[in-house]
């Protein structure tokens, strides 16, 4: 299943498109750690395409993005740099595991509707980008149409009218424009919050129909969302709501009308085209030539849907045709079993760039812990600061985490990072659970505490394959 990632560019950062090779990589530096040659090829795919676009027209279109494929065993930051990169990025970006389309009940699910997936998140960010620069003109207008609500201009508002009490002489215009006055005020003040109010807006609950659909539907090439979108278009109803609540509804509806679909659907389309990112992960899943049949569907068969996509052809999304020549591909993979060289010839022509993440070392498990900007100790940290428990690792905690984590992976089966995670979730298990009934509001995690809650199960052959 694809999710979207991006659209939380939360820093002050420049757009993706502005930023050097150089900066891309400091800013995954700050989340992703080690994996120098990852990032480095991942910013020059991305540059090249600003590049690109400074080329004219008739060269830009011959230089096709150069596809890249991250192969290194689990948990050593794929994803992760995938993930990252998305938040970064004001691209279209989305992440499919190439093996969904292998599994039972996907049978054929077809290829093409990454692009249609990909389609829409480039129409949604569009969409919100559009929205926050109408954002202040729906604004006014919204408190216009409120106040018309609470005080219907003549009479016979068609409106349930919850004017105040005071007598409003609807003849004395001058004493009307008083009272709309003071009830602007009153209404940016908050004061007539809770107030109920009857509102007609956008009926938006149709989407609710994709639970339905599911993806199976895809196999039939039906979309239910768009059968039913194009069934009952814009209908409206009535709602008795609080004004604070009336205020998100119209808000909506008012950006709505104010910004131009077709620009937007024209502009999102282009954006798809020219800077989206489609990140395949598992792409080793589908290596393999011909396989033995039975119910698994054929690897084979998925590399060669997946040929025209990568290569460039155009594909139909409801929002019209999408070329898909310049979509940059990222595909990762352990490549354990398989081999890049077992992919099809021609798969493999595709993904001219490879990078070999590297497995991590003791240090980089030290550091993974402690430097990325959100890393593991710092979220647990945060976790237990709402409710009030200070949580402080000591310098020698870490580097005993850390050894465990490599012992473990040595010992049973080398999950790199991913280690971190059971690992840290075994130490602080009790910490966690008790929360704020402990008594020392100050919990210090030294080598000792790491050392009483972990050997044990280290030591533990058994155990360890269990627990840890
Ligand atoms: N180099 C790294 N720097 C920081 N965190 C990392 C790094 N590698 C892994 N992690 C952490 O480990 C977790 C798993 O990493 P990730 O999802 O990137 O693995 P992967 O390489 O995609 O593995 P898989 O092949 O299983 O999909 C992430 O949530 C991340 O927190
Ligand atoms: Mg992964």
């Amino acid at each position: 299943m694809p999710i979207y990632l991006g659209g939380q560019t939360t820093e002050n950062m420049p757009k993706l498109d502005e930023l050097t090779p150089r900066q891309i990589v400091e800013a995954l530096d700050k989340y992703v750690v080690g994996q120098a040659k990852a990032k480095r090829s991942v910013a020059i795919a991305l540059r090249n395409r600003i590049r690109r676009q400074k080329l004219p027209a008739e060269l830009a279109r011959d230089v096709l993005p150069k596809n890249i494929l991250m192969i290194g065993s689990t948990g050593v930051g794929k994803t992760e740099i995938a993930r990252r990169l998305a938040r970064l990025a004001d691209s279209p970006f989305i992440k499919i595991e190439a093996s969904k389309f292998t599994e039972v009940g996907y049978v054929g699910r077809d290829v093409e509707s990454m692009v249609r997936e990909l389609a829409d998140i480039a129409i949604d960010m569009t969409k919100q980008a559009e929205f926050e620069k109408v954002l202040a003109r729906a604004r006014e207008n919204v408190e216009e149409k409120i106040l018309d609500i609470l005080l219907p201009t003549s009479a016979a508002g068609s409106y349930a009218s919850y004017a105040p009490e005071s007598s409003i002489d609807l003849t004395d215009s001058s004493s009307k424009n008083r009272t709309r006055e003071k009830l602007r005020e009153q209404l940016r003040n908050g004061e007539l919050d809770d107030r109920l109010v009857e509102i007609e807006t956008q009926d938006r609950s149709t989407p609710m129909i994709d639970f339905v659909g599911g993806q199976g539907m895809e196999e039939m090439g039906v979309n239910f969302r768009d059968m039913f979108g194009n069934l009952f278009p814009n209908k409206t109803v009535q709602r008795k709501i609080k004004v604070s609540e009336a205020q998100t509804y119209l808000l909506r509806d008012e950006q709505e009308s104010l910004v131009d679909m077709e620009q937007i659907t024209r502009s999102a389309i282009e954006k798809t085209e020219s800077s989206g990112i489609i990140f395949l992960d598992e792409l080793d899943k589908i290596a393999g030539r011909e396989s033995g049949g039975g119910p698994e569907v054929s690897r084979e068969g998925v590399q060669r849907d997946l040929l025209p996509i990568v290569e460039g052809t155009s594909v139909n999304t409801r929002y019209g045709m999408v070329n898909t020549e310049h979509i940059l591909f990222i595909a990762a993979g352990a490549f354990h079993v398989s081999k890049p060289s077992d992919l099809i010839p021609e798969l493999q022509g595709r993904f001219p760039i490879r990078v070999e993440l590297e497995s991590l070392t003791l240090d980089d498990f030290k550091r993974i812990l402690t430097q990325p900007k959100n890393s593991l100790i710092k979220q647990y940290q945060a976790l237990l600061k709402t409710e009030g428990i200070d949580l402080e690792f000591t310098d020698d905690a870490v580097s005993e985490i850390a050894e465990m984590t490599e012992e473990v992976n040595r010992s049973t089966e080398d999950i790199g990072a991913r280690r971190l995670h059971t690992l840290l979730e075994t130490l602080l298990e009790e910490i966690s659970f008790l929360g704020n009934e402990l008594e020392e509001k100050h919990q210090i995690i030294d080598a000792e505490y790491v050392k009483s809650k972990l050997s044990g199960l280290i030591q533990d052959q058994n155990l360890r394959q269990y627990v840890l």
